[in-house]
């Protein structure tokens, strides 16, 4: 029987790959210990999410273990032995770093060392997949020039019509604490398959999304916002007129292309993951298509200051995804996608 483990498994990225491995006839082991909560207090706790996978998923093997445990680490994946790892545990939060520098490098950082190196000395030929983020890129996305419309940005240089791709620079911009860890991250799992011929892959995300995401104000745009148009709370707009663009992409659409990728895996490759452009929008566009779907206006306040090194438009181009996984697309639209977060707050969870 093949196996699967999946770090992070209890938050959004780990539960579906876990749910979408098991659909496969996969034995699921997760690594959790519910750091989200440690991370964004209460609002953030995933354990909700694990007791879903331990109820619906038989089989389905917890270990309540922490990735910069390296003697841990190296323990479970001696005695496991998987066939695939995925990693997605992490400090997932741009501005909650500053805060917390050792505890985002030791997580993001060091975290992957511990599971690379695991996965050297145990299972060298097993996929490694690691969820890395857009914002290796730091701001350099915010010098490319830019047309303003009227409710968003928008890239000015044809150059980048489909969106910004792998080619793009990582150096000598502002990365954010958590984007220069999630750098450190990244490098180490393309080193380990350039190096070591190890089949690794990172996956640099834009707004990852889905019903399973416990939302809070500095992660998960699309749940929280969500979130707080149902609780009619006031949303925050960080500068930028309000028309800063994110692309999104639903949880399922990121597990699929998990799956092909470890299917037929490639050694030290890097792929932008995102909605693409037409599953892209605004805040105030979000605004717009979540009022249409509730019916309920949402409150907001805006902040002439925008968040340090936020992007102002970032879309991602999908072209090399598609290009080497011809069978993978994206099959979830942004509004489907909204309209299953705000089915999920409204009937399974509380707000
Ligand atoms: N959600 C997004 O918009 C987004 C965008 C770009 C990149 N990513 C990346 O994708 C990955 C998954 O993101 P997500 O949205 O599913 O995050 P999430 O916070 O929902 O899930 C991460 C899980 O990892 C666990 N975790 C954190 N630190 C841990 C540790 N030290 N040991 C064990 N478990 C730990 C948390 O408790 C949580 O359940 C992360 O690497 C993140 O940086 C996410």
């Amino acid at each position: 029987m093949q196996s699967i483990l999946v770090t992070g498994s209890s938050g959004l990225i780990g539960s579906e790959v876990c749910m979408f491995f098991a659909g496969l006839g996969f034995k699921v082991h997760g690594i959790d210990n519910n750091q989200r909560a440690v991370f964004f207090g209460p609002q953030g706790d995933t354990r909700w999410n694990q007791n879903r996978l331990k109820r619906d998923l038989p089989g389905f093997e917890h270990h309540e273990l922490d990735i910069r445990d390296r003697q841990g680490i190296l323990g479970v994946v001696r005695e496991l032995q998987p066939t695939v790892i995925v990693h997605t545990a992490a400090q997932p939060s741009h501005d909650r770093a500053a805060a917390i520098p050792f505890d985002d490098f030791d997580t993001n950082a060091v975290g992957t060392l511990n599971l690379l190196e695991a996965a050297r000395q145990y299972c060298p030929e097993s996929p490694f997949i690691h969820m890395s983020t857009n914002k290796v890129y730091g701001d350099a996305p915010n010098r490319l020039r830019l047309t303003e419309l009227e409710s968003r940005w928008e890239y000015a240089d044809p150059e980048f019509a489909n969106g910004i791709p792998e080619t793009f620079t990582i150096d000598n911009s502002l990365h954010s604490l958590f984007g220069a860890s999630k750098v450190a991250g990244d490098v180490m799992v393309q080193e380990y398959g350039k190096y070591f011929h190890m089949p690794t892959c990172c996956l640099r995300g834009g707004c990852l999304t889905g019903p399973n995401h416990s939302g809070v104000e500095l992660h998960g745009f699309l749940s929280y916002l969500i979130k707080c148009n149902l609780d009619g709370r006031e949303y925050q707009v960080y500068g930028y007129k309000g028309k800063q663009v994110r692309d999104n992409i639903h949880s399922h659409d990121v597990a699929r292309f998990i799956y092909e990728f470890a299917a037929s895996p490639r050694c030290g490759e890097v792929y932008n993951i995102g909605g693409g452009k037409p599953n892209s929008c605004s805040i105030f566009e979000a605004f717009a298509l979540v009022e249409g779907i509730t019916g309920k206006a949402q409150k907001f306040r805006y902040l002439e200051e925008n968040r340090i090194g936020d992007h102002i438009c970032y879309y991602s181009d999908l072209s090399k995804m598609r290009s080497h996984y011809s069978r993978w697309d994206i099959t979830k639209s942004l509004d489907a996608t909204i309209k299953e977060i705000v089915s999920a707050w409204q009937n399974n969870r509380s707000l």
